[in-house]
């Protein structure tokens, strides 16, 4: 489980968290999250849809956005944006720090 350093800074673990996978679901501070790799990027999102609430860790990801496995309704990992068509709020983000000693979490 992540180690805390204060109350938004949270270590989650070595850089190689993700081990070569796109994505893999966390739960810190009982928020259930996913850490998503976007290209040299890595950011966290929750983990369930604001549509009705599917498990993303089950969608893909591709092109920089993050694709509901429900619903077929997909995220931009910049701003967590929906796609067209779609009227719900944006997906929540999380920014991951890669830092020398490993990736942090800051939560709002
Ligand atoms: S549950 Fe994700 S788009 Fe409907």
């Amino acid at each position: 489980m992540a180690e805390t350093d204060g109350p938004e800074r949270i270590c989650l673990g070595p850089h190689d968290l993700l081990a070569g996978r796109n994505s893999v679901a966390i739960t810190v501070r009982g928020y259930h999250l996913l850490l998503v790799r976007d290209g040299e990027r890595i950011v966290a999102a929750e983990r369930a849809c604001p549509h009705e609430g599917a498990d993303l860790s089950l969608g893909q990801c591709v092109g920089g956005r993050l694709l509901c496995p429900r619903h077929l309704a997909s995220f931009d990992l910049r701003d967590g944006s929906v796609s067209p068509g779609w009227s719900f709020r944006a997906l929540r983000l999380f920014e991951i720090e890669s830092a020398s000693d490993g990736l942090w979490l800051r939560m709002k």
